[in-house]
């Protein structure tokens, strides 16, 4: 197996969390273990990390990938980060750092499992659940739901102007669509060709739809909350977002931390990949990293 995400901001994220190496750290977001590995390799055998990720593939794969490296001193755990409260008691001491790197890895998005996540694997069914453990896929939302939900779900959560006009052909079509292909072409056919820049037209749709199948905004909003709860002073809260939905919820909650005096942001100006990392890793254009630290 090889690795193919490749980590986004590792410098700044590792600059930020400013590691002590004996203190104890939480990867919330494990994925391909780009982030994770560097952090362990800065931590001394008395320093800790935590490393959590809701796919079981990606657990899976990061136990064989760096199965040299698995250590006394790093704990996995398949889980969401909107429960990592239940994953910390048993440590005798408080967080340090924790770092959340929202969104998909390029692992999800390349090798699935047949969860179709990207609208460019056009042969896999419509699932997109990052924990194949949760009931409801994007098929059964595109079914169950009623137009009239269908078409807020991708206007509020894909912000998509055309939302009206994709719920009703959905609805119209819904025995015809089963995969990822199915649903792009409709959307093709859907959104007037002025719409359709050189990004694919179905990017918000499937972004929507994914965000309510895994209840994405909801898990973040508990983790940040949680996660800053149980850091210890001067502890760090390290937020890589991918779309405005998520980075308003970050800014927002690190807003109000900041007003009620219990933390001091540490990134005036939102930090975003240099050219040169969009050049070698497109996938990081959209990233904004924001910084908290505990008073
Ligand atoms: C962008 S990738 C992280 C990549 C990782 N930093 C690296 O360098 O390889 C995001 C990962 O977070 C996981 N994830 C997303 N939301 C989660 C949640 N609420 N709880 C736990 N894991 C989550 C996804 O399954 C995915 O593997």
């Amino acid at each position: 197996m090889e690795k193919i995400h490749t980590p986004v901001l590792l410098s700044e994220t590792l600059n930020y969390l400013n590691i002590s190496q004996d203190g104890f750290y939480i990867d919330c977001t494990l994925g391909d273990g780009g982030h994770s590995i560097e952090i362990l390799k800065r931590l001394s055998p008395n320093g800790k990390l935590l490393s959590i990720d809701q796919d079981q593939y990606a657990i899976g794969f990061v136990k064989e990938y760096y199965k040299e490296q698995l250590a006394d001193n790093w704990e996995i755990a398949n889980c969401n980060f909107s429960k990592i409260d239940t994953l910390v008691e048993k440590y005798p001491q408080k967080p340090n750092g924790i770092l959340m790197d929202l969104g998909l890895s390029s692992r999800q998005l390349e090798h699935s499992h047949n969860r179709g996540f990207s609208y460019q694997q056009e042969s896999e069914p419509l699932d997109m659940r990052m924990d194949t453990k949760l009931g409801v896929s994007a098929k059964d939302l595109l079914v169950v739901l009623p137009e009239k939900e269908l078409s807020t779900l991708f206007f509020r959560y894909g912000e998509e102007k055309y939302a009206n006009k994709i719920a009703k052909a959905i609805k119209e079509n819904i025995t015809n669509i089963n995969t990822v292909g199915d649903l792009t072409r409709l959307v093709f056919r859907v959104v007037p060709a002025a719409h359709q820049s050189s990004k694919n037209p179905s990017r918000r749709v499937f972004q929507a739809l994914r965000i309510v199948v895994n209840d994405e905004l909801d898990s973040l909003q508990i983790g940040l909350d949680k996660s800053f709860k149980l850091l210890n002073s001067k502890g760090r809260l390290c937020v890589i977002s991918f779309h405005s939905l998520e980075d308003r919820i970050v800014k927002n909650y690190f807003n109000n931390l900041v007003e009620s005096g219990e933390a001091i942001l540490l990134t005036k100006e939102i930090i975003a990949p240099t050219d040169q990392e969009v050049g070698s890793n497109p996938r990081s254009a959209s990233a904004k990293l924001r910084v908290i630290e505990k008073i």
